[in-house]
């Protein structure tokens, strides 16, 4: 790997005020996506973080889960499964529902794609109130999987996710 931990990867995130509604700042990891060097850098951090960690399956939701995830996977030399929303996966799911401020979201999994006692790490580009984070947990464990570790680019500090996966090993690159 080229690049390591020389880089400052928070130059490769765009802020956008008021996307895509007034009050949010959109953190856009498309820029770093876009540096091979600032992507390399970013997936060699998490390979590192998860290196003796033994992981049999690297799993993410879509669709940046994908972005991060897949290079991690490829570089481990493990699997990759995808959680999706309900309706993409061709075949039988397991599915969890959690509450967003208004309404709620429900996130699937293929039920072989996990095998009991397998160790898994999640990636997601970003951790912000932490629901995502804390269904595809539920996923996983529904399946027998067991987490190790979660992964993520960016955390959102002041919506506090990070108390929804309390006692969960993690690993932030950024924070905002
Ligand atoms: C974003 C982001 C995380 C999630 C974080 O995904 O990629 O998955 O929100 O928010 P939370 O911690 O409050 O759950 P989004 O639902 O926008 O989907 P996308 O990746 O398909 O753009
Ligand atoms: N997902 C949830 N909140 C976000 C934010 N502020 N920027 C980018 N993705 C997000």
């Amino acid at each position: 790997f080229i690049g390591g931990n020389k880089m400052n990867l928070k130059d490769y995130i765009a802020s956008i005020p008021d996307y895509p509604s007034k009050g949010i700042v959109f953190r856009d990891i498309s820029p770093l996506m876009a540096d091979g060097e600032a992507y390399r850098a970013a997936t060699k951090q998490i390979v590192d973080y998860a290196q003796e960690k033994e992981i049999d399956m690297v799993v993410g939701p879509e669709a940046r889960g994908f972005i991060v995830g897949c290079p991690v996977a490829f570089e481990l030399g493990v699997g990759f499964a995808p959680v999706r929303k309900p309706g993409k996966l061709p075949r039988k799911t397991i599915s969890v529902s959690y509450d967003l401020e208004y309404g709620s979201d429900t996130l699937t999994l293929h039920e072989d794609a996990i095998k009991p006692g397998q160790k898994v790490l999640i990636c997601d580009d970003l951790l912000a109130t932490g629901g995502t984070i804390k269904a595809t947990i539920e996923l996983v464990e529904k399946l027998g999987g067991v987490v190790v570790g979660c992964a993520f680019l960016i955390e959102l500090q002041d919506l506090h996710g990070r108390d929804k996966i309390e006692g969960y090993d993690m690993l932030t690159l950024m924070e905002y």
